[in-house]
């Protein structure tokens, strides 16, 4: 019989439920034991779900830390905590499973890596599109010289009109003093599956961008601060009617189902509840009159080491959530589509191939669990800890999508190239 590996969570909230869910569903690796988040709803939820004991469901992070609950800590609180409590975490002795991002601060980068090298503990970062079979599928067919030498990649990551509205102006992640710059929040994804399928690190980036539109200088004449005051409540957009009413209802009325479980904690969501919620909290805000900071647009240029030239766009302004990635190869074109759930393969002069992503995934319930790769980053762990594995992902190569990300933000704000190592 295989070994078993009690688990803890801390930060019960979206990300925590994901991977806190996915160790429960494999009871013969993993036994969640112990939880801990500032937030009572979300801790109740949690504890109901894994059935957790009372003893050991902790409020704050002081007493949580005292001492070492399990084997293995899934890290899922927000940005600006991770390091700090992933170090106190490998000081106890955790094997740990890190969301991303890692920390918007260069220091704390380095101190993590520093850390790590000291306690040689497990620090599984959470790129999870590395496991989801689509994207596994492209790095197969690259390495594989489906497209002969790869030239250049042009990459666009459609954040969607609704996405950027709910997380990036209303939302957690709208102002990058309290988490992370766009370019890191939302494309450290991208960035790191982009040095993983050129395979080489990257030598220079020059970035553009800016908030163009969710500002004060483009609310409408007339219109609210707040939706549910607003003459524009059932024609603008970006409402919280639309937003948490209108696309509730379309989806049949989810009792449990992200974004509206972000806008109502309490389950099972309900009309009456996510109205209620709107009204009174964050999500019920005008668009245009947010403390919002982070970017709606940005598009970074980057020079890899062996010469692979490639392109990443972010943009807000998208009806489709999801990923359109194009690889340019002297023998061929590679398109994954995401919204549109295709991977193509164009070979110069020869043969066309499509596949369907969802065909890719061996579990039709995964398509939207990153197409499984949930589950599989949780195996991974597993395979490292038990078997000594090497992780799919390195906290160094973690840690290297990170430092593009500082080097374009950095770019983007002086309007310079900018190395991403000094060496
Ligand atoms: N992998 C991905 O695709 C992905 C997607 C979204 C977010 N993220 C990242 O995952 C992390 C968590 O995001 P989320 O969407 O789950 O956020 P969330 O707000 O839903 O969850 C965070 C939880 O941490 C709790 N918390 C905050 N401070 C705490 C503390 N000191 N001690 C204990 N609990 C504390 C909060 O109450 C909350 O329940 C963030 O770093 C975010 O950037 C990753």
């Amino acid at each position: 019989m295989s070994k078993i590996y009690t688990v803890a969570v801390i930060g019960c909230g979206s990300r925590g439920w994901v991977y806190g869910t996915e160790m429960f569903n494999k009871p013969d690796k993993y036994k969640v034991v112990a939880i801990c988040d500032i937030d009572e709803t979300r801790l109740k939820n949690a504890q109901q779900k894994w059935g957790i004991d009372d003893a050991n469901l902790f409020r704050t992070e002081e007493e949580f830390f005292k001492e070492k609950r399990a084997d293995v800590l899934i890290l899922a609180t927000q940005d600006r905590d991770h390091v700090r409590m992933c170090v106190r975490a490998m000081e106890l002795g955790y094997d740990i499973l890190l969301e991303k991002p890692i920390s918007p601060l260069y220091h704390e980068l380095i101190e993590l890596l520093e850390a790590n090298k000291k306690y040689k503990r497990a620090v599984v970062v959470c790129h999870v599109l590395r496991y989801a079979p689509a994207f596994v599928k492209v790095k197969q067919l690259l390495d594989d010289g489906e497209i002969g030498k790869l030239i250049r990649i042009e990459s666009i990551e459609q954040v969607d009109y609704w996405h950027q509205a709910h997380s990036f102006v209303r939302g957690n992640w709208r102002n990058d003093s309290e988490t992370s710059p766009m370019i890191m929040q939302k494309c450290c994804h991208d960035l790191d599956l982009l040095q993983w399928y050129v395979g080489s690190r990257c030598s220079t980036v020059y970035s553009t961008g800016d908030l163009a539109f969710f500002n004060k200088e483009n609310q409408p004449e007339g219109a609210s601060d707040r939706c549910q005051d607003c003459k524009l409540i059932n024609t603008c957009p970006y409402s919280a009617e639309r937003l948490y009413i209108e696309r509730w209802k379309e989806q049949d009325c989810p009792e449990w189902g992200w974004p509206f479980n972000v806008v109502c904690s309490t389950l099972p969501n309900t009309e009456e509840g996510l109205r209620k919620a709107y009204q009174e909290n964050q999500y019920g805000r005008c668009v245009f009159a947010c403390d919002n900071n982070v970017v709606d647009n940005q598009s970074v240029d980057m020079v890899f080491e062996n010469g692979v030239k490639v392109s990443l766009t972010m943009t807000a302004f998208t009806d489709k959530m999801g990923r359109r990635m194009c690889f340019h190869g002297s023998l061929g074109e590679i398109e994954l589509n995401e919204p549109e759930g295709t991977l193509t393969v164009w070979r110069f002069g020869g043969e066309k191939t499509v596949y369907k992503t969802s065909e890719l995934v061996e579990n039709e319930k995964d398509e939207f669990n990153h197409g499984g790769g949930d589950a599989k980053l949780c195996d991974s762990l597993y395979a490292v800890i038990n078997d000594g594995v090497v992780a799919g992902t390195s906290l160094e190569s973690s840690v290297e999508s990170h430092l593009m990300a500082l080097a374009a933000e950095k770019s983007r704000k002086e309007n310079i190239v900018v190395k991403v190592h000094e060496d």
